[in-house]
């Protein structure tokens, strides 16, 4: 008897449902695949907008880009939640198969195990950070964007190494009926209380039921949002806010009659109040606030084009800038608007939502707004614009 079987672990024969089989994993496995891979590609896109300095501008058409994306990558990532829950259930009984007794065997397989645990743990990290943000629970001391870029990687590298050893197995079971039994286990002999579509099925509803749930709670989906019984966030004229002013702790100098917006071009600098800004040509925009944290919400957004309080310090076209908030100590402090956000005529010292003076929480006195730009970075409570060299 070996040392493995005396410990008090269930063996990999004592599992007999049919519904775990390497035909139900391979098509449950092939949707989070497809989910990762979205959340991937949508996440890298995240992640060059955030960026100071972009080798190539991040465009600013369509407006609504961002929001896409990012609502995309949300609904991929909630999706996924189900899906690795069944997918885990379904390969459970793997985590028992006694080892190869061969030496060469024993080194392969233990290599996989080994890309395979890395690739779970990762997988329920990545996604649990990710849903924990969403839901505005920070409840860790590390730096969540730079945790969840790599572990990023890290999830796909392994799943890339995971699909590739077992492609052969893939695509005979995805080539096959999912009731074929060519290559289940020899013990999977029980059929379940629900068969093998019927779990597939169950499967695709609580995915989809997942991301009508989060976008209810969040406003990932437009529309969905008015089903919102836990929203995490409050909100002011139908927009959502993520961080109010009081807990920026802006309230006093954000309404105080000393409060000017200072715009600087090398030596120039102009200082003016929320009237001298009033008094300014105006604009009126349609658009989007798109939150990384996945929820959007369009605005009729008035005040100031940016690029009239360029011209008014003799600022030249193709400048980035840099933009203060009153806010201090947090990473929306200071953002960097790159050029061609700052000259694109959409782009607002908003001053006006639907007609009506920014709420305090949306970034009164003036704040940010610019097409297709994370929501992060659409600075609130400006202080300071300055044109970089
Ligand atoms: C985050 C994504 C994924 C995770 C966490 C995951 C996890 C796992 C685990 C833990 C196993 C058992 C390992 C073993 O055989 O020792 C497994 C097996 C398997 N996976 Fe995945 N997987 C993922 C994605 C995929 C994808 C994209 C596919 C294919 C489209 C796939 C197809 C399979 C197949 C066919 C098996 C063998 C099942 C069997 O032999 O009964 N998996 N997966």
């Amino acid at each position: 008897m070996s040392l493995l079987s005396r410990l008090p672990f269930p063996r990999e024969g004592s599992f007999s449902s049919r519904l775990r089989s390497a035909a139900v994993a391979a098509r449950v496995g092939l949707w989070l695949g497809i989910c990762f891979g979205v959340a991937f590609v949508t996440g890298l896109i995240s992640h060059y907008a955030q960026l100071d300095h972009q080798p190539v501008p991040f465009p600013t058409h369509p407006a609504w880009g961002y929001r896409v994306t990012q609502g995309l990558h949300v609904v991929a990532g909630t999706a996924a939640v189900p899906l690795l829950l069944v997918k885990l259930w379904v390969v459970y009984p793997k985590l028992f198969a006694a080892p190869p007794r061969r030496l060469g065997e024993l080194v392969r397989t233990g290599l996989e195990r080994g890309s395979i645990a890395v690739l779970v743990a990762a997988s329920i990290l990545e996604l649990g950070i990710g849903l924990m943000n969403v839901a505005q629970w920070y409840a860790w001391d590390f730096s969540f964007r730079r945790t969840h870029d790599a572990l990023a990687f890290v999830v796909i590298g392994a799943l890339l190494v995971h699909i590739a050893v077992k492609l052969p197995l893939i695509r005979q079971v995805l080539g096959g009926d999912v009731e074929d039994a060519a290559a289940d286990r020899p013990s999977a002999v029980r059929p379940g209380a629900i068969g093998r579509r019927g779990l597939l099925r169950g499967t695709w509803v609580a995915a989809v039921a997942a991301v009508v749930a989060g976008s209810a709670t969040t406003g990932t989906i437009p529309g969905l949002d008015r089903l919102a019984v836990l929203s995490p966030r409050s909100r002011r004229a139908g927009i959502p806010v993520n961080r109010t002013a009081a807990q920026a702790g802006v309230v006093a100098t954000a309404t105080s009659a000393s409060y000017r917006c200072e715009i600087g071009y090398g030596d120039t600098s102009v200082r003016l109040t929320r009237a001298d800004l009033l008094a300014l040509p105006q604009a009126t925009h349609v658009l989007p606030i798109a939150c990384v944290e996945g929820w959007s919400a369009n605005g009729t957004w008035s005040g100031v084009p940016l690029r009239t309080l360029l011209d008014h310090v003799g600022a030249p076209r193709g400048r980035d800038l840099r933009i203060s908030s009153l806010q201090q100590h947090t990473a929306e402090s200071v953002t960097v608007l790159p050029a061609d956000f700052a000259d694109d005529e959409r782009t607002l010292l908003a001053l006006l939502l639907d007609g009506e003076p920014l709420a305090l929480d949306h970034g009164y006195p003036a704040r940010l707004i610019a097409p297709d730009r994370p929501g992060s970075l659409q600075t609130k409570w400006i202080a300071r614009i300055e044109v970089l060299g």
